[in-house]
């Protein structure tokens, strides 16, 4: 692969669940100075300390305070913003919400006159119990006929996706496309049960179709995403590596499951 004419990557939210991923896919290239943006106070975490450990410079910045952030972001080539937290979560109606602050957000992108790379990778492996795997009780409560493909990939595939599109022309201005795989709901209990030889995981096809009422706020959120987890063009054949096969992120989910009861 090419290298990057870019040599300064700043990651806001390096220590989360999505950005601990990319920035540690990062340090593992090698090819770039990584600057981690924390939220003031000053705090100890375990993943700044790691990704630290392994080369990361901390920043604190106050998100408020716009001088703040200018100047920690100075001499940087690439922002990444890996933030999360609860305010994203309130299902439904926060949903539509979002939805309509990304659509605003890229159109404020592309008139900033800055580049900009999008990445869809449709769910993240680790979040595949959302799709109405229920480990506890032993079954796959699908909301969605078996049939229904989805996209997922797995967190630490997302961190190489994100440094190797630093190298793709296409990825400039662009919009990527990947899959860590595509497979239909049914295939996905498959998966499972070939992790899971001594649970009973049952389908329950509580949504037939998509009009069917929906009882509670995370099941909407499910039956919503289902229909939004199948897309196409991806673009993997321009990217080096293979994704993890995906009974590693059900391995992790069930052993998660085990540890805290009534995870998944
Ligand atoms: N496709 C999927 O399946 C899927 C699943 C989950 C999440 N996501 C998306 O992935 C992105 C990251 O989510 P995540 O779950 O990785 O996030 P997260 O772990 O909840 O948070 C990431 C980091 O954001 C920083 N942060 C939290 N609240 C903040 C605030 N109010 N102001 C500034 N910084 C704040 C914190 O870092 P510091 O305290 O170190 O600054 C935190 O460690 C989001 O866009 C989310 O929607 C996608």
């Amino acid at each position: 692969m090419k290298s990057s004419t870019f040599k300064i990557v700043t990651i806001a939210g390096a220590t989360g669940l999505l950005g601990f991923h990319i920035a540690d896919a990062f340090l593992n290239d090698g090819s770039y100075k990584i600057k981690i943006l924390r939220q003031k106070p000053e705090s100890e975490n375990k993943n700044a300390s790691l990704l630290a450990s392994k080369g990361a410079e901390t920043i604190y910045v106050d998100y408020n305070d716009k001088d703040d952030l200018v100047k920690a972001l100075k001499g940087t080539d690439v922002v990444i913003c890996a933030i999360g937290g609860h305010e994203f979560i309130p299902p439904q109606r926060a949903l539509f919400v979002a939805a309509k602050e990304v659509v605003e957000f890229l159109q404020e992108l592309k008139k900033s006159g800055m580049e900009y790379t999008i990445i869809i990778d449709g769910l993240f492996q680790e979040y595949l119990w959302v799709l109405g795997f229920d480990h506890k009780n032993k079954k796959a409560n699908l909301f969605a006929d078996g049939n229904t493909k989805v996209v997922t990939t797995a967190l630490s595939d997302v961190g190489k996706y994100t440094v190797e599109s630093l190298k793709l022309p296409a990825a400039r201005n662009g919009i990527i496309r990947v899959a860590g795989c595509v497979l239909t709901l049914n295939e996905l209990v498959q998966k499972f049960e070939e992790v899971t030889v001594s649970y009973d995981l049952t389908v329950r096809e509580r949504y037939k179709n998509n009009t069917d009422p929906v009882p509670a706020l995370l099941d909407d959120w499910a039956a919503y995403l289902v229909t939004t987890l199948d897309f196409k063009d991806f673009h993997n054949d321009k990217f080096t590596f293979t994704p993890r096969p995906i009974t590693d992120a059900i391995k992790k989910i069930l052993d998660t499951s085990d540890k805290k009861t009534g995870y998944v």
